[in-house]
């Protein structure tokens, strides 16, 4: 896919997500994430997973920084890098997908950044999870 953000962004969208990475709640698994979000308008807002003594109520960093940027009046998601420390490339889970897919652009895909080997690595949202159920069926 072509990335409609450049490298640059999309490092500086790293560079937000390890910081947000160090800031996580994480006693249980000790596995860190964070996530970072280029909203419409330039922003980044950022997030880090945040976890629960009752397991099942643990947040991932990509839902803590997509109701973040949210609750922040923001309402599109450009891109979000995603990075976890302790393995070399990690993917948004199920759950994190659906939820960027509800803020995605209208009129083109959601740009994923990961740590890719030699730099960031660009997915589509869209090739992440195909054929999802979003607003647009709603209407
Ligand atoms: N986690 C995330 O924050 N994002 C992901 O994409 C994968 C999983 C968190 C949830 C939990 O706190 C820990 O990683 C281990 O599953």
């Amino acid at each position: 896919m072509e990335a409609v953000i450049d490298r640059e962004t999309a490092e500086r969208l790293l560079v937000a997500a390890r910081e947000a990475a160090t800031r996580a709640y994480v006693p249980y698994s000790e596995f860190p994430v964070g996530a970072a979000l280029l909203v419409e308008g330039g922003s980044v807002v950022t997030g880090c997973n945040v976890e629960n003594a009752s397991y099942g109520l643990t947040v991932c960093a990509e839902r803590t920084a997509v109701f973040t940027a949210v609750a922040a009046g923001h309402r599109t998601v450009l891109a979000v890098a995603v990075t976890a420390p302790r393995v070399a490339t990690v993917t948004p889970c199920g759950a994190c997908r659906q939820v960027l897919y509800e803020f995605k652009p209208r009129d083109r895909d959601l740009v994923v950044v990961l740590e890719g080997v030699a730099g960031p690595e660009f997915v589509a949202l869209g090739d992440l999870l195909p054929r999802a159920f979003g607003p647009a069926d709603l209407e």
